[in-house]
């Protein structure tokens, strides 16, 4: 069972990797917590109702959330807030978000600030949440102008990760996840980039030692950057890598034609791109980091009709962009990336419009 404790100034928990945690979910409620409400979505409950212990579920008041990324917004957040007032919610209340990263990013948020703050316990039900989103404390909902531009850290209880979730998990979801997990093998693991590159059958074929192995080293890094750096000051912005334009493709395609992980994907394309045209990655390594991108990227939908100029203008809404200076994390070798800052905008253009096809 590994877990893996992401450490803060204001607080220490756990994020295990256990098949079966779901079942024994309750050991992690603090002794004396207040009623429970359960914020997930109708799909994810549907099928894996059946797996949640049952003294989580019989004392639980359960909250529906649409899901979606183009849900994530404030106006849900009111909503399900009324929802837990009528539920009978107060300040010893508690959250448990039970579904993928929209789920645990808009019940983390509503955790945040309900009554100025509750706890949260997040059981992340899609790869991308498990090795991603539900673990380090970023909360939040996104504006029309860009992703996730207003949140809160609220670091949870416990993050609850079980793989056997993954088996029903739609093929679409389960890949937009693993490019959360090639990220981390370029940013910081080339044991973890050799499994990928070695293993894409057993991989695809979701092989329960390969899926246990790759979300255990995916959240193991998470938890030791976090840990370093929870409020972004550093480390923790090599997690952003593809995000840059990542976010700005979600955002241009108003959150509906890609999935998260997906334009993560596309934008991990254009950095490692950038990179070699920058000079700061040579062809060899940035060959070998496409070609495993590429190995799972067989319904990665196309971005035609994008802009390059466009997406260029949409990177100064970008949460990473300060006092007008656009940041890049870009590759330097596998395993291994650095932030730079100040990148002639032609160059950035040319790397989107390269990758991406545009004009
Ligand atoms: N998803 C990037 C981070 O948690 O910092």
């Amino acid at each position: 069972m590994p877990a893996f404790a992401v450490e803060t100034p204001q607080t220490t928990y756990s994020s295990v990797v256990e098949r079966g945690i779901l079942g024994h979910a309750s050991e992690y409620l603090p002794k004396g917590a207040g009623k429970l409400f359960i914020v997930t979505t109708d799909d994810v409950w549907r099928l894996h109702q059946q797996a949640l212990d049952p003294q989580l579920t019989k004392q639980a008041y359960v909250v529906f959330f649409p899901g979606g990324e183009a849900n994530k917004r404030l106006s849900s957040l009111e909503k399900l807030a009324e929802e837990l007032m009528e539920g009978g919610a107060d300040r010893t209340s508690l959250v448990v978000t039970f579904g993928g990263g929209i789920v645990t990013d808009v019940g983390g948020f509503l955790a945040a600030v309900f009554m100025r703050g509750i706890p949260v316990l997040q059981i992340p039900t899609t790869l991308l949440a498990q090795v991603d989103a539900a673990v380090g404390g970023k909360t939040g909902v996104n504006l029309a102008t860009g992703k996730n531009l207003i949140g809160s850290f609220h670091q949870p209880l416990a993050v609850l990760i079980d793989p056997d979730v993954l088996k029903t998990l739609p093929d679409r979801e389960y890949r937009a996840g693993l490019y959360e997990v090639i990220k981390c093998a370029i940013i910081r693991d080339p044991a973890l980039f050799e499994l990928l590159k070695e293993q894409p059958e057993k991989v695809l074929a979701r092989d329960p030692v390969a899926v246990d192995t790759l979300v255990a080293a995916a959240v193991r890094i998470k938890a030791e950057v976090v840990s370093a750096d929870e409020r972004e000051g550093d480390l923790r912005r090599i997690l952003n890598f593809g995000h840059t334009v990542g976010h700005a493709i979600e955002a241009e395609t108003n959150y509906t034609r890609f999935l998260h992980g997906e334009a993560i994907g596309w934008g991990m394309l254009v950095a490692i791109r950038l990179a070699e045209l920058g000079g700061k990655l040579s062809s060899q390594p940035a060959d070998e980091m496409r070609r495993l991108i590429t190995l799972y990227s067989s319904q990665l939908p196309s971005a035609t009709g994008l802009g390059a100029h466009r997406l260029l203008n949409r990177l100064a809404n970008d949460k990473k962009t300060l006092q007008g200076k656009i940041h890049f994390v870009l590759p330097v070798a596998i395993g291994k990336v650095a932030i730079f800052n100040g990148i002639e905008a032609e160059l950035i253009e040319r790397s989107i419009s390269e990758t991406l096809c545009l004009k």
